[in-house]
């Protein structure tokens, strides 16, 4: 099969287009014929300095396509099923392996491009609000990255909910289209001090719940911005910088909670309740009741030109690559 690989991390050009050897299902696994692959924030961070599993690495969390084996031990999946599927890596390929616990129908309303961009992204968002960060209605919410993945799944999630949705992001431009998703309040931190907007704009409580997948200094911003009994939940490094000597001494006379959170332990030590909670919401999703925001495709062939896109910080929601495009 083609694959989009590299042979050591950095920047985008590092992606080579080539033959690899076709994976082969294990018992409980099912191989998958990759139609449409979502770039994650975190497939950007592990090619500029991830881990390889093996060399050449092919790099990747999340894609969809058609089942096209089966292991003999594999009971949810047969083959010709349309699937979108999550790992560590091994996305960005013409096929891809995974353990059927790590994949679900996708329904038929729905398409196998929008398909490919909700597990990580709508799953993430539904549990940072919600498992961790307990939003209620009436309460105010902060997301960072809003045109991002996560944070455009987020603040339709969150304004469904009946919150006050706040978002950040670095431009004017990129905040006008979170509107008609239910953006509330628009934050250009590029221009604004986000702590400052927060207390402005909630008349100083600040924010019940903070959605932080930007991280490093941002994460500071964030704990200051809580509200009285304000819920934090870090869930990504997007800013490529780590958060040090945070000063949490504010939190504890404020009743403030500061939660870490990753989806994929989630999917290893609490399957039952994840892998149905992704399932909803790809019903949702082709309910039309959550959208998926795709900025644009390119051939897998592109992947270093669709890596370099995302990085260029233009793209509002999410760029795919498509494996039988040309
Ligand atoms: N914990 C988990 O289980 C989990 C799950 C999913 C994602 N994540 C993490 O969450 C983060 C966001 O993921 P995503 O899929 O939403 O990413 P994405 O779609 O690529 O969006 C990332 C956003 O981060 C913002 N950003 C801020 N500082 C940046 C910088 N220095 N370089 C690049 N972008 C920067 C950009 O928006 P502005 O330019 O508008 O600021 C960009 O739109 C990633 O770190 C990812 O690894 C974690």
């Amino acid at each position: 099969m083609k694959a989009a690989v590299y042979y050591e991390t950095g920047p985008p050009d590092v992606f080579r287009y080539e033959e690899v050897p076709d994976p082969t299902p294990g018992a409980t696994e099912i191989l998958v014929d990759v139609e449409a692959i979502s770039i994650e924030g975190g497939d950007t961070l592990n090619r500029w300095q991830g881990q390889l599993t093996r060399v050449p690495h092919v790099v990747g969390y999340q894609c969809a396509g058609a089942v096209l084996a089966v292991g003999p031990e594999v009971t949810s999946f047969a083959p010709g099923d349309r699937v979108v599927t999550v790992g560590l890596d091994g996305s960005h390929a013409e096929r891809r392996v995974v353990d059927q616990s790590l994949a679900w129908l996708v329904p038929d309303a729905l398409t196998t491009v929008d398909a490919a961009c909700v597990p990580v992204a709508f799953g993430t968002a539904d549990d940072c609000l919600f498992e961790f960060g307990r939003l209620a209605a009436g309460e105010t919410a902060l997301v960072h990255a809003g045109a991002g993945g996560v944070g455009i799944a987020a603040i339709q999630m969150a304004k469904r909910a009946g919150a006050r949705v706040l978002a950040t992001a670095s431009s004017d431009e990129r905040l006008e289209r979170l509107h008609p998703l239910g953006l509330d309040e628009r934050i250009n931190y590029a221009q604004h001090d986000f702590v400052a907007e927060v207390r402005r704009i909630t008349g100083g409580n600040g924010a019940d719940v903070v959605v932080d997948s930007v991280g490093g200094s941002t994460l500071q911003g964030s704990i200051d911005a809580l509200a009285y009994r304000g819920r934090c939940v870090t869930g990504g490094d997007a800013g490529r910088a780590a958060a040090e000597n945070l000063d949490v001494s504010k939190m504890r006379p404020a009743n403030q909670t500061l939660s870490g959170y990753f989806l994929g332990a989630e999917l290893l030590l609490r399957p039952s309740r994840v892998h149905p909670m992704i399932g909803r919401l790809l019903s949702e999703v082709a309910r039309g009741e959550l959208e998926v925001v795709v900025d644009r495709t390119y051939p897998l062939a592109a992947a270093a030109e669709a890596h370099a896109y995302v990085e260029s910080r233009k793209a509002v929601g999410r760029v795919v690559l498509l494996p039988k495009a040309t």
